[in-house]
Parts: C-alpha cells; structure tokens; sequence
C-alpha cells in the first residue's frame, strides 16, 4: 500500500526552487533536518536538500498528535514534509538565506530514516580535520563545499561534451584492462586468471587506441576518461585522475591549438563565468627554462631568472666563477622590496632549497641606497655589481637572489623561489592565465640510466627540419639528439601544467628511428605496442592530439588547496582510499584461482 509521501514524491520540489509565486500553495519537500530550534511548542527545522535550504516551522497548535514527530527530529535525520509556503514577519526574514523570506508552515511531516550523530558538524565552521572528511565522505557531500564543486564539475564535464560534439568529436570508450601504455609513470597491474602468470596494464592514458581510432577513420575523438599512474602522489596528482582526451585527423599543430582555445573559452564562460582571451599566449620551451626555470611557468607575476654568468665570470666570488668554470651558471632573481627578509628567513629559505633542490646555498645581495651590498660583494668589481643590477632591473629595497650551479639545478630551485615569494613580494597581475608552451625537445637523458629518453612519449612526431638529423644519427654520425625538437605542446594555467600533447608520427621510417635512439629495439617494439605500430602501416591519416587533466583544471578553477577537494572519491597521499579502506587483502581462494602467492620481499 503506497504511503502518502510515495504518492508526492513526484510533485516534491526543491528547497531553493521555491518563489513569490508559490506562497500559499501547498508544498512536498524532502531532504535532511540540517539544523533545528525547540522552541516549545513551535519547532524550526532547516530542511536541506541539494539545491539548499528552507526554513520548515512546525506549531503543535495546528499538528496536533501529529507534532511528536517534529519532536523527534535530530541533525541528519531524513524527513518528508508537506506544508504552505508563506512569507515570513519582516523581522525575521534572514538575508543570508537564498529563501530566507520563505518558510513552510508544515501540514505534514514524516521521519524518512534516523541518523547517528555526524562525526562532524556539516556547516560551513567546522574545523575537522581533512581524515574525517574522507572517511565519512558521503556526510562531507552534504556539505556546501564539496557538493558545489562536484555540480561544477559535472557542468564543466557537461559543456565540454557539448562543445564537443557540435564540433563533430565523437566520444569512444577505449579498454581499461590493457597493455601498458608508454607515458612514463609506473603501470597499476592485474592479474589474469584466464592466461595465467600474465597481467593486464590499467591504461595511463588511452594514447595507443586514440591513435588505432585515427587509423580507423574516426576522425575526430574525445573521451572524459580514468587513466591509472603509480607515482608519487603531490598536491595535485591522483593515482587514478580523469583526462579529457582527444585526437584529431588531419590538422596542423595551430588547427588543434585554435579548436582547443575555442573550447575552454566556451566552456569556462558557459560554467564560470568567465571571459578568457584568445589566442592564448605561446612561449618555447627553452625560453621557459631559461627565463622561469620551469616547463609550466606562471607568468602572472615577474621576478623572472636572469643569467648573470657572463658578468661573474671572472669574479673573485670563487662560488660563481668555480660553478661556470666547471659547466654551470649563475643566475639571479630580483625580488621587489625584498631586502626587508631577514636573515633567519634567508637560512630557512637555504635549508629548504638545499633540501629539496640540492642547492648548495642562496647568495644573496640587498638593494641599499648605494646599490647593491651584502657580505660577498667586496669580491665583485663596481662594474659587476652595477651590471649584475642592471641585467635583474633592482631598485633601493629589492633583494637580488642567486644560483651558482648545474642549468638544473639553478633552474629547479630559484624557479622554486620565485614562486613562492610571489604571494608576499610580486602577486599575480591577473586572476587567471593561459599558455603554450611549445618546442619541446624530443629527447632528454634519463638522471638515472644515463640514456636517451623521450619527454613527452615515443609517438610524437619530431619536427620534419629535424628528420634528417635522425637519419645522420643512424647512419652513424656525430648528432646531439638534444637538438631536435617536437611537435609538442603544454598548455599552462597559472603555473600547473593542465594539457599536453602533439602531432604523431605516421610514418613507419620516423618511427622506428625515434625508438631506437630511445633503445627500444625492433623485437621490444613489437612486443611492447606492435599492434600500434602495424595499424601505422595501414594508410594512417596524419593525426595529432591533447589530453587534459581534468581534476587539475577543476582544482585550479575551484581555488582548491589540493585535487582531493575535486574528487567525489579521492585517494590519499598514500594511495589509499579512507572510507572503503582500499587497497585491501584478497582472499586465499581468489589467489588460487589466478595461481598467484603472495611472498613478501
Ligand atoms: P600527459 O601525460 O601530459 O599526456 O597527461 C595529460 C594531462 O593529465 C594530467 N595528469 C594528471 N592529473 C592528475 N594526476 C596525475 N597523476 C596526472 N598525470 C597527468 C595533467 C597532464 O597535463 N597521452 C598523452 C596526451 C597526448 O599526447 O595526447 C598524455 O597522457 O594535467
Ligand atoms: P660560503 O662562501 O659557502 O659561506 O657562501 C657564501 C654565500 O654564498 C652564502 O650566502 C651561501 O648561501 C651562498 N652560496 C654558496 N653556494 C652557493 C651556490 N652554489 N649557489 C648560490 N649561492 C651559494
């Protein structure tokens, strides 16, 4: 027999859909008892669903038998309620509520479900601790923050889909149990009880397959995708995280630049607001390097890098000359009004970069009223100090920073300082900023084998100037494979790298000479992704692609601390997940069926 509230569900509204038009009428609503007041004989309750709140006022006088029911309501608990809508006295209409001038007298009111008291309390001031939240994940919902970010992200989610398909881009599921997938990071692996001793790769991104899906006249892809990397985790990086993934047929690199600005434009204005101009700025990867110290600069804010080694090369500072004399540089920083940091605050600043950059120290000159002045700078010349100000544009009252070291090293660590002394000394000029960074080289040596490696991954193509190059390579001559470039590209967002992709190789000759100058033989290809490289073979149209990070995105847009705060479920630092306890022990029998034991080594 149905109750009278299955019978409302149907007409039941939302808390803040509620108008002017409404007061007087009859009204179903359902949600939780947010907060509540016993005033004796009359009892308020807050009712919250997920568009919000509205005021509900139960009065013994008009309930009856019936109030023992309001009486019994307690924080969480799940409640029907019908009622008239009804304007509220003048003085007591609460401004901070969207439905602040409202409140249903209640008609009717049903306790749906109890709840135990939260372990937190589910407003906007309490202080708990970021574990409890993930523990009890769903009451963290409940909350404005969360539940806000979740409805933008699905709207985000929900515009680019849109965008996309107007565009004629097709979304396509590609397999979740796989191969590995080149893109650098560790494979999360899964055992086969079907073929046994063999496993599957969770895909780290679906790079092969949109690449197959080119070859198979799709033309045009996109997928909101989970990809699956065992890395270190860092404030915004995720285990498992969603790309937006797309590859494109018959485009040029600036085609999918253009299409890509087109996108973000829309969907950022349509879900936030806001108004991005395009085209986005672009920038070569060694002007990056050169200038900010970083691939995914924030360029919001200046305090860029300035090589200073040609002034002190010949300084009497034996920190310097010694560096550049033994390959390195010497580069500086100005950060405006900066001489007011005290000399503790240099040390702290010292023991941080030389712990997490391997710096060897922070020299540093303060700007004074007669220039530059510190303990070194008797070893410097007038003429050096003067040029040293110069070159970094110091003033009176800025303080002028410097690396002595390995490009690396320097780059790693004053990139570092600069940005976190922005906030204090140089804050960002503008709210958000967009760019490419371009002209990435294709190889790099790995730190630890000491060979030949790719930076972004072993199917982008090599910019057809640098072909010939490769051929010399093979045929034996003297190359630097660090001169050729990629047609790759990053876009940035406020110093975070957020996309990154290229234009692919399609011909088997370029190929084949990319893998083996990274060491990857013919037999190791084919064995690794032979089914890629076959499929190449079959007239592929010549494609290009991008994927973007959506929890990044939706981090940065969202001014969150870390990308847990974006992820409906999200994992910790350790990888683990605090409410379903994941990863956990599998039982002895499901062992036995994929003939696996476990020996801990
Ligand atoms: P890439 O490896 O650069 O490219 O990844 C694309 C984007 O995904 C995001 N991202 C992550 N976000 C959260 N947690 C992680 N662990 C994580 N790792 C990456 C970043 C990054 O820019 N197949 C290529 C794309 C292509 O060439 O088309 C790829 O995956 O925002
Ligand atoms: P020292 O001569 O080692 O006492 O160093 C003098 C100053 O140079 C100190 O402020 C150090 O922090 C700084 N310093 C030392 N090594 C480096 C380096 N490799 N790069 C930049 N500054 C350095």
């Amino acid at each position: 027999m149905k109750t009278w509230i299955q019978e409302e569900y149907k007409n039941r509204i939302s808390a803040e859909s509620v108008n002017d038009s409404q007061v007087g009428k009859q009204l179903f609503f359902a949600g939780w008892a947010f907060r509540f007041r016993d005033q004796g004989g009359v009892i308020f309750i807050d009712l919250r669903d997920r568009s919000g709140i509205i005021q509900i006022v139960a009065r013994k006088e008009l309930l009856g038998e019936a109030f023992s029911a309001a009486e019994k309501v307690r924080s969480e608990y799940v409640i029907a309620v019908s009622g008239k809508l009804s304007l509220r006295d003048a003085d007591s209409v609460n401004p901070k509520m969207k439905t602040g001038k409202y409140e249903v007298i209640v008609e009717k009111l049903e306790i749906l479900n109890a709840s135990k008291t939260p372990p937190f309390a589910l407003d906007e001031f309490d202080p708990s601790g970021e574990e409890v939240r993930l523990k009890y994940r769903y009451l963290d919902m409940r909350r404005e923050e969360l539940k806000d970010r979740l409805i933008l992200r699905h709207k985000l989610t929900f515009a680019l889909r849109e965008y996309l398909d107007s565009k004629s881009f097709l979304e396509i599921e590609t397999p979740i149990l796989n191969k590995s997938t080149p893109e650098g990071a560790r494979d999360f692996l899964v055992p086969s009880r079907l073929n046994q001793g063999q496993f599957y790769a969770l895909p780290q991104s679906p790079q092969l397959f949109k690449q197959i899906l080119m070859v198979g006249g799709m033309e045009r892809y996109f997928q909101i995708v989970k990809c699956f990397r065992d890395e270190d985790l860092r404030a915004d990086r995720q285990p498992e995280f969603t790309q937006l993934d797309m590859e494109f047929a018959f485009v040029s690199e600036d085609d999918i630049r253009r299409e890509i600005e087109e996108m973000w434009k829309f969907s950022l204005k349509k879900v936030f607001g806001l108004e991005i101009p395009t085209p986005f700025a672009t920038m070569p990867y060694h002007v990056a390097m050169e200038e900010y110290g970083s691939d995914k600069p924030d360029i919001r804010f200046g305090m860029k890098l300035v090589n200073v080694s040609e002034i002190v090369k010949t300084c009497d500072f034996q920190v310097f000359s010694g560096a550049i004399a033994t390959g390195g540089v010497v580069k500086a920083i100005c950060v405006p009004g900066g001489s007011v940091i005290s000399r503790k605050e240099i040390e702290d600043l010292t023991a941080w970069l030389s712990r997490d950059f391997r710096a060897k120290g922070l020299a540093y000159m303060k700007h004074g009223s007669a220039g530059l002045e510190s303990t070194i700078t008797k070893r410097f010349t007038p003429e050096a100090l003067e040029a040293i100000s110069k070159a970094v544009g110091s003033k009176e009252g800025d303080m002028v920073f410097f690396g002595a070291d390995s490009t690396k090293i320097v780059n790693a660590s004053l990139g570092a300082l600069r940005l976190k002394l922005s906030d204090k000394y140089d804050p960002p000029k503008s709210e958000y900023s967009f760019h490419w960074v371009v002209d990435f080289p294709m190889f790099e040596v790995d730190e630890t084998t000491k060979s030949w490696t790719f930076l972004h991954h072993p199917f982008t193509s090599p910019k057809e100037e640098d072909w010939d190059l490769l051929r010399d390579w093979k045929a034996g001559k003297s190359v630097d494979l660090s001169k050729i470039s990629a047609k790759a590209y990053d876009l940035v967002l406020n110093g975070a790298e957020i996309g990154g992709g290229s234009i692919r190789i399609h011909n088997a000759e370029i190929q084949s000479l990319v893998l083996e100058a990274i060491g990857i033989d013919k037999e190791s290809a084919n064995e690794k992704f032979g089914f890629l490289l076959e499929a190449l073979s079959f007239g592929a149209p010549p494609h290009g692609g991008i994927a973007f990070g959506v929890d990044r995105i939706m981090m940065i847009l969202t001014k969150s601390q870390s990308i847990r705060d974006v992820i409906a479920f999200p994992k910790t630092q350790k990888g683990t997940c605090m409410m379903s306890e994941a990863p956990g022990f599998v039982e002895a029998k499901q062992l036995e069926e994929l003939k696996l034991r476990v020996v801990t080594i």
